[in-house]
């Protein structure tokens, strides 16, 4: 949420910035600014997309060694040029940038009021900085100091970085909760939300912990604690190709994305399943086995499309392993006053690793000693460091806001480790365990063949882009794909759409039927077919359009059916990974028929760090 970039060295500060912010924009996108250290301190900023600032600031004197850049997801204060990032504070002397929420704002706020300040924005930011600058004043100290006294007053999540005017060779950051990462090049530095803006300089980087500041020159980074006690920098080595940050011939990352699948998923299962052995390597879950299969409870922690995943996992895991699974939203758990066990083990699962209230819920879970084990595709982000163990879902960088190949990864990697759950804890039979690794291996293969339909999908997308609104259902391993197909749907096309469990459509959606309404149905063969073939007559007596995921030679459906989309066989079980695909094209075409920004939605951003 938020994107902030940042450069000091040799080189022109500006087109890195630039460069960097159009890599981030992913995380908001409703205005964007920078501010540039040159003989004096230059701030600009625009309402709109990171597009819109470069227009506005052509012919304008860019020329900087040091300067900071913000794309915004607004929070506080509506998207306009006076809330865009950088803000300056009063005296003009400081610029900040900042990704995060300042929680106890209204009373630093007044507080600065009654000593005479005024504001010029409606941001929490803008007061932070404020606050920092009157307490510089007031202790007559350095920057630095100022802002470890003003950090110790704040409640909140924030990265922060600041330029001083009056010391042009030094830019300071600060982290609690929000995402910081510092590249080291060769007598510069970069500073970033995440690796993507800095990858083709430098893959050296380090990053930034919690309640830590950054005092970071050309060719000097100091980093300290909230104490002034110098801390040692962990330098890490970037395992990232620029390649993969790029469209690559696709009009969109979704579209890339949701083709890349059959690599991902291989790459997912790479290493891990051998099948000649008939067996799955995952250290996390080897090296906590006892743990793991001792589980008196599992407790998936999530939020949106995780969530799904996590809402997946509970049918696999309580079939496979025998142990009861509970599913929660993050935004719901950490507010409640859950009873969490020592036993408990708790998956957290994440795309980014950096969502906000997945971090404060398993922090809290953690506090009343469950066992963390993190499902999350950034390497090195803050979900994978709180982890006490974890499996990466390996899906490589996802840029579109809708999340396509990260949650087919996430499925795999959950499947995978319950049955190497299943295996020790002699929960499964031999002969079904062989069967669904054989059907795991088997699914880059048909998901390539699934990717052949995408013409037949584009077709169906035109003749139902006109919708008003659409409905979802499946059963068993397959509504949480329900759900997923319908929140894919509303996040790029803006249709609303409800997903559902199929029999309990009688209870309430059934309302919604009549002609005009398309009902998705996931309805590939498995356990409970016949139910869903009852449910598909009854839409149909109802005249609602049934557009239906099947499996291939499944001609009782088809002839029910307005519109099909078939299926490769596969074991229920295996079956949502495969399921969301057709769905996520679905939603994508429909959106990019009605003329949306399919990877920059409207409202949404990718990696939400605020709570
Ligand atoms: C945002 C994104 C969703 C994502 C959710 C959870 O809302 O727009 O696509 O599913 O955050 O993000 P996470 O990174 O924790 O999976």
């Amino acid at each position: 949420m938020c994107g902030i970039v940042a450069y000091i060295g040799p080189k022109e500060a500006y087109p890195i910035i630039l460069k960097g912010l159009k890599r981030l924009e992913y995380r908001g996108y409703d205005s964007s600014g920078v501010a540039l250290l040159n003989d004096g301190l230059k701030v600009y900023k625009k309402k709109g997309r990171v597009a819109d600032l470069e227009e506005s600031l052509i012919g304008k004197d860019l020329h900087a060694h040091a300067g900071i850049g913000h794309t915004r997801w607004a929070t506080h204060g509506e998207p306009s040029d006076r809330n865009a990032h950088p803000h300056s504070s009063a005296s003009g002397r400081l610029a900040m940038i900042h990704n995060g929420i300042i929680e106890n704002y209204t009373q630093l706020k007044n507080e600065l009021i009654k000593k005479g300040y005024t504001f010029t924005s409606d941001t929490d930011t803008e007061v932070l900085l404020n606050f920092i600058e009157d307490i510089q004043t007031n202790n007559n100290c350095e920057l630095e100091e100022a802002i470890r006294i003003a950090l110790k007053r704040v409640v909140g999540a924030y990265v922060i970085v600041l330029l001083d005017r009056d010391h042009p060779d030094t830019i300071i950051a600060a982290r609690k909760g929000s995402p910081l990462v510092i590249g080291i090049g060769k007598g510069e530095h970069f500073l970033a939300s995440d690796a993507s803006p800095i990858i083709e300089y430098t893959k050296e980087v380090v990053y930034v912990n919690d309640y830590e500041l950054a005092i970071i020159k050309k060719d000097e980074l100091v980093l300290k604690n909230l104490g002034n006690e110098k801390i040692t920098p962990f330098v890490q080595k970037l395992d990232l190709e620029l390649a993969a940050l790029e469209k690559g011939g696709y009009d969109h990352f979704m579209l890339k994305e949701i083709f890349e699948q059959p690599d991902t998923i291989f790459d997912c299962l790479r290493g891990r399943l051998d099948l000649g052995n008939a067996t799955i390597t995952m250290a996390g879950v080897q090296n906590n086995i006892e743990q793991l299969r001792n589980a008196q409870r599992i407790i998936m922690i999530a939020c949106g499309t995780s969530w799904h995943a996590g809402l997946v996992a509970e049918y696999v895991f309580e079939e496979l392993c025998r142990i009861p699974v509970e599913v929660e939203y993050a935004s719901e758990f950490r507010y409640r006053n859950p009873v969490v066990n020592k036993g408990d083990v708790i998956f957290a699962i994440s795309q980014s690793g950096e969502t906000a209230d997945t971090i404060v819920a398993i922090e809290k879970a953690k506090d009343q000693g469950a066992f963390i084990f993190g499902v999350v595709n950034v390497v090195g982000s803050s979900i994978a460091r709180i982890s006490q163990a974890g499996a990466y879902s390996h899906a490589g960088p996802e840029i579109g806001v809708a999340s396509t190949k990260a949650f087919t990864g996430q499925l795999v990697v959950l499947i995978m480790i319950a049955l190497k759950i299943a295996f020790e804890k002699k929960t499964i039979d031999e002969s079904r365990y062989v069967h669904l690794l054989n059907e795991l291996h088997a699914v880059p293969e048909k998901v390539k063949e699934i990717l052949l339909l995408d013409e037949h999908i584009k077709k169906l997308a035109k003749k139902y882009a006109d919708a008003k609104d659409a409905l979802y259902l499946g059963r068993g391993y397959n509504f949480p794909i329900a759900l997923e197909g319908s929140l894919k749907l509303k996040e790029i096309s803006y249709i609303p759409a409800a997903g559902y469990p199929a029999g309990e459509m009688k209870h309430g959606p059934i309302a919604l039927v009549d002609e005009s309404l398309p009902v998705i149905f996931v309805a590939t063969k498995g356990t409970h077919h016949e139910k869903i073939i009852s449910n598909i007559q009854e839409i149909k007596a109802r005249k609602g359009k049934v557009i239906a995921v099947i499996s291939e030679g499944d001609d009782v459906i088809q002839n029910l059916a307005d519109d099909v989309i078939k299926m490769p066989e596969a074991d229920e079980l295996i079956s949502p990974i495969l399921n969301v695909i057709p769905l996520q094209l679905l939603a994508y075409y429909i959106g990019i028929a009605k003329g949306y920004d399919v990877d920059k939605p409207r409202n949404l951003a990718k990696s939400v760090t605020v709570e």
